[in-house]
């Protein structure tokens, strides 16, 4: 059976679990969005809870504290993407607890500053509690949604995102807002989950899938119409492929109706991990 997904539909899915996530969350048993785990309340992509930070090139990760780290649920490595530099503005659509905003706020330095957007009240909740245990005072959360950004014009050096802009049910709006608040010169650098090649109608429609990081993968090729009609330029998709056990883990969490034994259902080879850049000019 199929469920309609509209976009108000898709909203409260995604508000919905990664508030249980948020509210349900205790350090060391956390996983996050594609990842096989026994834990009710996972989410993106960091499967292995005894290595949350395992997605990250930057050492840095691993020295956060776990209420940060047990809380990744990215799909990537948006800072190392970044390059980040001293005194830069970076806006992180969805920031969830915080990990990517932190990491930011350390590369900026104290002359630079962070502000972390997510439309769910239990994450930013506890976005704002970790903010006070990092110490990092040049980091705000601010309460939104990334297709409607509370962020003033042409004031953002760098926007980065992990994992989220799959989970959003209008795409091309949120690289418009992102090209909104950008500086002239301004870059995206982007860790997402998109596809190539149709995802099964089963999964597509299920809000659950949706929530889960799979649903809303975008084709690869639509992604970078999104990004290019919003006015980026010089625009990068890289895939990063992810293991079998991590779609698979994301395809127990949708619901055993949808989990497939057959190693050769189109859904392992159709929904990857991307590291996407652009900018604008
Ligand atoms: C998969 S988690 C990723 C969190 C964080 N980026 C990380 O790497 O740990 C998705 C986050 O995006 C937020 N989110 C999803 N859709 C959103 C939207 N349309 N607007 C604002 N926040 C959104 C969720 O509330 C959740 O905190």
């Amino acid at each position: 059976m199929t469920t309609p997904t509209t976009q108000p539909d898709i909203r409260s899915a995604v508000r919905e679990r990664y508030g249980k996530i948020a509210s349900e969350f205790k350090p060391k048993t956390q996983a996050s969005c594609c990842g096989p785990s026994a834990s009710a309340s996972s989410g993106c992509c960091s499967s292995d809870s005894s290595d949350p930070v395992r997605l990250y090139e930057t050492p840095e990760a691993a020295d956060l504290p776990d209420d940060v780290t047990g809380l990744s649920l990215g799909c990537g490595d948006p800072i190392t993407l970044a390059s980040l530099q001293p005194g830069q503005t970076v806006l992180d659509l969805g920031s969830g607890g915080g990990i990517d905003c932190f990491l930011a706020a350390r590369k900026v330095g104290p002359t630079g500053r962070v502000i972390g957007v997510d439309m769910t009240p239990a994450m930013l909740e506890k976005a704002r509690t970790n903010k006070e245990k990092v110490g990092a005072e040049n980091v705000e959360f601010r309460m939104g949604e990334i297709e409607h950004l509370p962020v003033a014009d042409a004031t953002i050096d760098v926007i980065i995102s992990n994992c989220v802009i799959n989970l959003s049910p209008d795409k091309p709006q949120v690289f418009r807002e992102a090209f909104r608040v950008l500086k002239p010169g301004g870059r995206l650098a982007v860790s997402d989950m998109v596809s190539s090649g149709p995802i099964p109608e089963a999964i597509k429609s299920s809000l659950s899938a949706w929530a889960g990081c799979v649903a809303g993968a975008m084709d690869v090729t639509d992604y970078i119409g999104a990004i290019q009609s919003a006015g980026f330029t010089e625009i990068n998709v890289t895939p990063v492929y992810l293991s079998k056990e991590m779609i698979d883990g994301a395809l127990d969490q949708i619901g055993g109706q949808l989990v497939t034994d057959n190693p050769e259902d189109p859904i392992y080879k159709t929904v990857f991990s991307a590291k996407v850049t652009a900018q604008k000019p």
